[in-house]
């Protein structure tokens, strides 16, 4: 299901980066039912936390490491310096999740959703369209890292591939 709020539609990207935009609908998802958890009680927040470790493993830790190295090497160091970051602080986010028994606060779990959220939008606004302009033809061969994706992550295939 296309999320209405996600305004840049992955076909418009170069066809290396499109499997990595294919996930980001289902971070926005993610992000989104974090934060309408983060107004539950307890069981509620218990079970968002359970969603986002089960989204790291599955997905996000991959997706990650895909963006440092297929998306790193082609942008400004301070925007591969963002994603580095920001990487790291989602990344304490999820390994809390995974760790703690206990249900989050509705406050953290508005402050991980909003901070997935926002991560998403920069990548796809900004720093994906700047890896097109500066590496084109980089891009061109990334076709069988882009290939390893597209197996191994069924969020990154075109829905009806799914
Ligand atoms: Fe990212
Ligand atoms: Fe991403």
């Amino acid at each position: 299901m296309t999320d209405p709020r996600f305004h840049n539609p992955p076909l418009k990207r170069h066809p290396s980066l499109q499997p990595l935009s294919r996930e980001h609908y289902n971070g926005l998802t993610l992000a989104r039912q974090l934060r309408e958890a983060a107004l539950g009680d307890e069981a509620v927040r218990r079970r968002a936390a359970e969603q986002l470790a089960g989204a790291w493993a599955e997905e996000l830790e991959a997706h990650f490491a895909d963006e440092e190295f297929l998306v790193g090497p082609l942008v400004d160091p301070s925007d591969r310096a963002r994603l580095v970051e920001e990487h790291r602080s989602l990344e304490r986010h999820a390994r809390m999740a995974m760790e703690n028994p206990e249900a989050p606060s509705g406050e953290w779990l508005q402050q991980t959703g909003a901070m997935l959220e926002r991560h998403i939008r920069w990548e796809e606004r900004e720093l994906f369209p700047a890896a097109e302009r500066a590496g084109g033809e980089a891009l061109d061969g990334m076709a069988a890292e882009v290939e390893r994706i597209h197996r191994d992550r069924p969020g990154s295939r075109r829905r009806q591939e799914q």
